[in-house]
């Protein structure tokens, strides 16, 4: 099986994504590595903990970084809810977080799984950042890196520029992606092209099992506040994006092109540049997902709320 670490920030979204790692008979979770972002660290936490004591799944959850490396940011609880699960009150997980920091359970698990890891990034990037800094020859033990960030024509979610993910943390975004030698990217922009009929998600959410019984009740809010502003479909960032990690060949267009993050503090603070007509001379490290196999997305998406 392929060993896979995923650092999140759990988030509704982020959950779905979850669910669909537990699901797949090739991928072995081997860690969840836990940022801020969605919500607070504690919440991020204590959902990571509480998703797999409803999914039956014992891997190890690591906390991270309480926030951005260097400046502080708004959180997105006005979309997942104040506690990150729709704030359904659910009952605390018996389990608690490791004492590892997420920093160095990233490089320990990168020497114990070298050239074969999987690490898939569907939070902010801080605490990929910090195990960088700790240790810059991390990429070489990295098999492949999927990360959702970024807004690549600039159609930004949390601002006009920016996608939420590489907003939180700028900085981190920096470091990371300039340290990966390949990065696989699936970008606010690739979401919004592979929307999910509310309709269609309900139908799914019915599964008889626990998994879809929990995701139900967490997802209500958030879908709700989806339904208000964007309509008919429901858009899931961190699902696509996981899509993409477990079954690369459902993508159907992917484009290959250099991408920097803007650090500075004006209007375009936290936006992905990429380099559509390749002015800069840089080499084309990112692989952009624009096209994935609708079907294919969905059926994982139904698979995984259905299974356990
Ligand atoms: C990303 O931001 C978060 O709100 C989601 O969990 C996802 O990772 C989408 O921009
Ligand atoms: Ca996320």
């Amino acid at each position: 099986k392929i060993p896979l670490l995923i650092d999140t920030d759990p988030g509704v979204d982020d959950a779905l994504a979850l669910l669909m790692a537990f699901n797949d008979p090739r991928h072995e979770v081997v860690g969840l590595t836990i940022a801020a972002g969605n919500v607070g660290l504690k919440h991020t936490v204590a959902n990571a903990l509480k998703l797999c004591e409803v999914a039956g799944i014992e891997a190890p959850v690591f906390a991270g970084c309480p926030g951005p490396l260097l400046h502080p940011a708004p959180d997105a609880g006005y979309v997942h809810g104040e506690d990150g699960f729709g704030d359904v009150g659910y009952e605390a997980a018996q389990r608690a977080a490791e004492r590892e920091h997420a920093a160095q359970a990233i490089l320990r698990l990168s020497h114990e799984h070298a050239g074969k890891l999987l690490l898939v990034a569907l939070g902010p990037l801080t605490n990929v950042a910090l195990a960088l800094k700790l240790d810059p020859t991390l990429p070489e033990r990295v098999a492949r890196i999927v990360v959702m960030g970024g807004a690549v024509t600039g159609h930004g979610n949390i601002t006009p520029a920016a996608e939420f993910n590489v907003y939180f943390d700028p900085e981190a975004a920096h470091i990371v992606f300039e340290a990966f030698p390949q990065i696989d990217l699936a970008d606010w922009e690739g979401t919004i092209a592979h929307g999910l009929l509310h309709d269609h998600v309900v139908e799914w959410l019915a599964a008889d099992s626990p998994r879809a019984r929990f995701y139900e009740r967490i997802s209500k809010k958030t879908r709700e506040w989806s339904a208000d502003r964007r309509g008919d479909y429901w858009h899931s960032a961190d699902a696509l994006a996981m899509a993409y990690a477990l079954e690369p060949d459902g993508a159907t267009e992917l484009v290959d092109r250099p991408v920097v993050v803007e650090l500075g503090h004006g209007h375009a603070r936290g936006m992905t540049v990429v380099d559509w007509n390749r002015q800069n001379g840089l080499p084309d490290r990112f692989r952009i997902l624009m096209r994935y196999d609708q079907a294919r997305f969905e059926g994982l998406i139904r698979a995984a709320l259905a299974a356990g």
